[in-house]
């Protein structure tokens, strides 16, 4: 007598697509990223890759990537701004057409899951031949981007089969907004803001998402609102990237039209769009969110339902046609915990259109071309 054992089906456990198990595994992967690298008490980032006053020189940061990475990078980027760095991020894809000039006091990140996009080492190539520093945020030891960069800081997220990205973006956003801290610690010549209330937060972040995770209403959402024409997802600061993620994540899986726009685009153009079929998801980081909350209401009173991810008795939830509960948290995470909810109403709507979510139609993990 023979056992049917299918390696695939195993590896997923008691989960039935690699994306929910990875999704589910954020608490860990998080963890795993931070352990060692956050202290709290001592209101300090101890990133040991790197020597003494690496960053001392950085004048300005651009952050290049593809797909999810350029999100993460993204989200990086506006965290280097808000602690006083210059910081940009390009899509590796555009950057041999309209990189802006970078010297030896540019520091460049490539920031890839793989460290083997095409268009990504081709730009990290091309940024250390003109002069600039160069380092990698990764989760492969030993892929090419590590090998190609000057520094590398892996997110440790573990392997991920799903082609859609999951656990890898909440990691590498968390990364850099370390990164973006350490960076500007070195710039200063000494600690800058009082991170104790960040670093908190952050040492606390996997259990609130396991929370997050056992407590979510994602599926009756995705069920309510199946079948819609369009997908709209909305943002400012930081909860701008994962806005642009929600939608990227959306589209990939459910094969549904799905968008994401800055809050405060709406009315600049995608609002010709809106109509009591196009659902829109606002997200609220803490960040002038009564303008989020108006542009949200301009979309309602098109007959466009809204719903609020933002942390219960958020003024939004009384707003809104429905809620995703975030933990009310530093503005720094909280995109993270709306980008949860987020991945988790991809996958529900994927999976009541009956999609292949681990392989979505005409995408691969990794892109070695250009
Ligand atoms: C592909 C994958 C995306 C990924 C992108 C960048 O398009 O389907 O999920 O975000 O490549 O990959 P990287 O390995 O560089 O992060």
């Amino acid at each position: 007598e023979t056992v049917e054992w299918d390696p695939e089906q195993a590896g997923k456990g008691e989960y039935d697509h690699f994306m929910l198990k990875e999704i589910h595994e954020q608490p860990v992967s998080l963890s795993q990223a931070i352990e060692g690298r956050v202290d709290p008490a001592r209101g300090r980032i101890a990133l040991e890759e790197f020597g003494p006053a690496t960053f001392e020189g950085v004048e300005s940061v651009q952050l290049i990537a593809c797909g999810t990475s350029y999100h993460a990078a993204l989200y990086g980027s506006l965290a280097l701004n808000r602690a006083g760095v210059r910081a940009r991020a390009l899509l590796a894809n555009e950057y041999s057409v309209g990189a802006p000039p970078v010297d030896e006091n540019t520091l460049v990140i490539a920031v890839s899951q793989s460290g083997e996009t095409a268009d990504t080492l081709n730009a990290l190539r091309q940024a250390s031949a003109e002069g600039a520093a160069t380092l990698t945020v990764t989760n492969v030891v030993g892929s090419t981007a590590a090998r190609v960069a000057d520094e590398t800081l892996f997110i440790r997220a573990g392997p991920e089969i799903g082609v859609a990205a999951t656990k890898t973006f909440s990691s590498q956003a968390v990364m850099l907004v370390l990164l973006a801290q350490r960076i500007a610690d070195d710039v200063r010549g000494g600690p800058g803001a009082d991170l104790e209330s960040l670093l908190t937060e952050l040492s606390r972040m996997p259990a609130a998402i396991d929370d997050l995770l056992s407590s979510t209403n994602a599926r009756s959402i995705a069920r309510r609102y199946e079948g819609c024409q369009s997908y709209f997802f909305i943002g400012r600061g930081l909860g701008f990237p994962v806005a642009l993620e929600g939608a990227l994540k959306f589209k990939e899986i459910t094969y549904d039209h799905a968008e994401g726009f800055a809050s405060g685009e709406l009315k600049h153009g995608p609002l010709a769009l809106v109509t009591p079929e196009t659902p829109v998801f606002a997200v609220f980081t803490g960040t002038e969110d009564e303008k989020t909350l108006k542009n949200a209401e301009e979309a309602q009173t098109r007959g466009a339902p809204v719903i609020a991810v933002c942390p219960d008795g958020h003024r939004a939830v009384d707003v809104a046609d429905a809620h995703l509960e975030i933990p009310d948290t530093d503005s720094m995470l909280a995109g993270l915990f709306a980008n949860v909810q987020l991945q988790l109403v991809s996958y529900h709507a994927a999976r009541l259109l009956e999609r292949p979510i681990d392989k979505p139609r005409n995408l691969a993990k990794s892109v070695t071309v250009e």
